[in-house]
């Protein structure tokens, strides 16, 4: 089986973004994120968006985004955190891309954010213990989203990239 796209999904601070550069620079996929084509096309930061519009105004603009990156072939699909959070974005992702689940501890997501100002759905909860929550919350949407999971608690980016690539060509 094909599937035209590669998506990697997960919590905040999984490292979707540094794998998608890596599978850029090292195998020449073109790199789409939804949370810069939003910033983009509203031009203010996800913060300034979630402040002046509120939650369902970003997931309605990311579900739009979502569906328009969809469209496209031979990407890597580096999605918000959130998008498992619609039926619909799952749907769509799952017609278009292998959907990879990119994991990581509440510790390790705590250590990588925790400068963090552009993240809303953090404010008041950037404990280990906060993440944890809202981890476990989440955690049946993201695993029934997935084709597959990679752990990504101590490992290099190249080392997660190539079993992202590995374990696609063993599916199709
Ligand atoms: C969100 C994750 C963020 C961003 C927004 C909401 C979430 O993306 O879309 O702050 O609900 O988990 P990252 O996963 O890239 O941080």
């Amino acid at each position: 089986m094909k599937r035209d796209n590669i998506a990697l999904i997960g919590f905040m601070g999984t490292g979707k973004s540094s794998v998608a550069a890596y599978l850029n620079q090292a195998d020449g996929y073109t790199v789409v994120e939804t949370d810069a084509r939003i910033v983009q096309a509203e031009g203010q930061s996800i913060q300034a968006i979630f402040d002046r519009y509120g939650e369902a105004y970003f997931r309605d603009r990311e579900s739009q985004i979502l569906a328009e990156l969809c469209r496209g072939k031979g990407q890597v699909i580096s999605c918000g955190g959130g998008i498992v959070l619609r039926d619909q974005n799952v749907e769509q992702l799952r017609q278009s891309a292998w959907v990879v689940l990119l994991s990581a501890t509440p510790e390790t997501v705590y250590e990588r954010l925790k400068g963090t100002k552009d993240r809303p759905l953090l404010t008041g909860r950037n404990t280990v213990a906060g993440i944890a929550d809202l981890m476990e919350e989440r955690r049946a949407k993201y695993e029934a989203a997935a084709d597959f999971t990679v752990d990504t608690d101590g490992r290099p980016i190249p080392a997660i990239a190539q079993e992202i690539l590995r374990r696609i060509k063993e599916m199709e």
